[in-house]
C-alpha cells in the first residue's frame, strides 16, 4: 500500500497497514520482532536503513511508532515504556525549570504524583485547575505557563474538555496544548485536528487493548517538537522492548471494532444503572444530562467504553460492590477487552488522597469490556443487590 493511498484511506484500514510494508526479504505480512540491540554496520558509520542501536531505534518500534502517528493523523509517533515514561519525556523535552504547566484538578493520580512529586522539585510548578472549566483554566494561566495539560475524558470522573477552546486559550499564552488521549483512544478523538499540540496515551489501555502489555505514546503535527522528542527519548531512554512493541501493535489493528463494541456495551450498563435504586448518579459523558455532554458529542465519534457511578449507600457498599463482581474483575488498570471494577478512592487515585484531587469515596470506576452485554448487566444487577 503506498503513502499516498494510506494517507487517503479511513481509520481501519489505516490501523491494519500504516507502519509497516510487508518484510522485502520474506513477505512477512507482520512486523518481526526484532530481537536486536545492535545492527551490523557495512563500514564504519555505514547504517543500514538508519539502525545503529536499539534505544535510538529498533524496526519492530519503527512499525509501531509509524502507526501510532496514522491513527492520530499527527506527523510522528514515539513509543515508550509506559503511559507515565511518555509523560515525563514530554515534560523534559518540552519545558525548562522555572517553568509552569496547567493540570486538570482530576488528572490520573499518578499523573498528578508526575507533576507534584517528581516534576515540582526539578523547579517545575503546576496549577491544577477543571478541565472543562474554560474561565478555570484561562485563570490559573500566568507568565511562564508553557503547557496546558488535560485528559479528556478525565479519569475517573469523565468531565469533557474542549479540546478546540482550549488550544485557542493555550496559543493565547504562548503555551502549548497538551492533551492525554488514553480514555478515548485515537478511535473516538483525534486531538491534533483540532488544534493540541501534542497527544500522549498510555497505550497500556485502549490502543494495546488486552491487558497483556504496559507502554506509552506520544504524536506531534509539529517537527520541531518531534526534533525535541526525538533527542530525548534516546537520550532519556525509557524505550518499549520490541515484545513490547509487537503486541501494542497487534492490539492497534482491531481498535475500531473493539472500540465500537466497548461503546455498545457501556451505553447497555449505562441504561441499566440509570434509576437503580443502589446508584445515587451516574456518570458517562453520553448522557445528555452531562455537563460535558454537548462538547463530548461534537468532538468524539462516540462516548467511550468508560463507566462511573456513585454508590447510594457510600463508601463500604462501593467498596463491596466491587468486590462482589464476577464478570467484572476487580482491578486497576482499563480498556482491555475484559471489563473491570474499581474503587478509584482506595485504588488507582489513592495517591491523591488528601489532596484536592481527591476523588468521592463512593465511586465505583467501569471499564466495560467486550464481552456479552447481557452478562454484564447480571453481574452489576448481582454485585449492587
Ligand atoms: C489517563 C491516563 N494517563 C496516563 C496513565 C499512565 O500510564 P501507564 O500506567 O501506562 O504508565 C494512565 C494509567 O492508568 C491513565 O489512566
Amino acid at each position: 500500500m503506498s503513502q499516498e493511498h494510506r494517507q487517503k484511506s479511513g481509520f481501519d484500514t489505516r490501523a491494519i497497514h500504516a507502519g509497516y510494508e510487508p518484510d522485502p526479504t520474506t513477505g512477512a505480512v507482520i512486523p518481526p520482532i526484532y530481537a536486536t540491540s545492535t545492527y551490523k554496520q557495512d563500514g564504519v558509520g555505514g547504517l543500514r536503513g538508519g539502525y545503529e542501536y536499539s534505544r535510538s531505534a529498533n524496526p519492530t518500534r519503527t512499525a509501531l511508532e509509524g502507526a501510532l502517528a496514522a491513527l492520530e493523523e499527527g506527523e510522528k509517533g514515539f513509543a515508550f515504556a509506559s503511559g507515565l515514561a511518555a509523560e515525563d519525556t514530554i515534560l523534559r523535552a518540552l519545558t525548562s525549570p522555572g517553568d509552569h504547566v496547567v493540570v486538570p484538578d482530576d488528572a490520573y493520580g499518578g499523573t498528578f504524583r508526575l507533576f507534584e512529586r517528581v516534576q515540582k522539585r526539578w523547579g517545575l510548578d503546576n496549577t491544577p485547575a477543571a478541565v472543562s472549566d474554560l474561565d478555570a483554566v484561562r485563570a490559573a494561566v500566568r507568565p511562564g505557563t508553557r503547557m496546558v495539560w488535560v485528559e479528556t475524558p478525565t479519569n475517573p470522573l469523565l468531565n469533557i474538555a474542549d479540546i478546540e477552546a482550549l488550544a485557542s486559550i493555550a496559543h493565547e499564552a504562548g503555551a502549548l496544548l497538551v492533551v492525554d488521549n488514553t480514555f478515548a483512544s485515537p478511535y473516538l478523538q483525534q486531538p491534533l485536528s483540532l488544534g493540541a499540540d501534542v497527544v500522549v496515551h498510555s497505550t497500556t489501555k485502549y490502543v494495546g487493548g488486552h491487558s497483556d502489555v504496559v507502554g506509552g505514546a506520544v504524536v506531534v503535527r509539529d517537527l520541531d517538537l518531534a526534533e525535541a522528542i526525538t533527542f530525548h527519548q534516546n537520550a532519556m531512554g525509557s524505550v518499549p522492548g520490541p515484545f513490547d512493541c509487537f503486541l501494542t501493535h497487534r492490539g492497534i489493528k482491531t481498535l475500531g471494532v473493539r472500540m465500537d463494541r466497548h461503546c455498545d456495551n457501556a451505553e447497555k450498563v449505562v441504561e441499566f444503572l440509570t434509576g437503580h435504586p443502589k446508584v445515587a448518579q451516574v456518570i458517562f459523558p453520553g448522557l445528555p444530562e452531562h455537563p460535558g455532554h454537548a462538547v463530548a458529542a461534537r468532538q468524539m465519534k462516540r462516548f467511550g467504553g468508560m463507566v462511573s457511578f456513585r454508590h447510594a449507600d457510600g463508601e463500604q457498599a462501593a467498596v463491596d460492590t466491587c468486590a462482589r463482581a464476577e464478570v467484572f474483575t476487580l482491578g486497576e488498570s482499563l480498556g482491555g477487552v475484559e471489563s473491570l471494577i474499581e474503587h478509584p478512592g482506595r485504588m488507582t487515585h489513592m495517591s491523591v488522597a488528601g489532596t484536592e484531587l481527591e476523588v468521592p469515596a463512593d465511586l465505583v470506576r467501569l471499564s466495560v469490556g467486550i464481552e456479552t452485554a447481557e452478562d454484564l448487566i447480571a453481574d452489576l444487577d448481582r454485585a449492587l443487590s
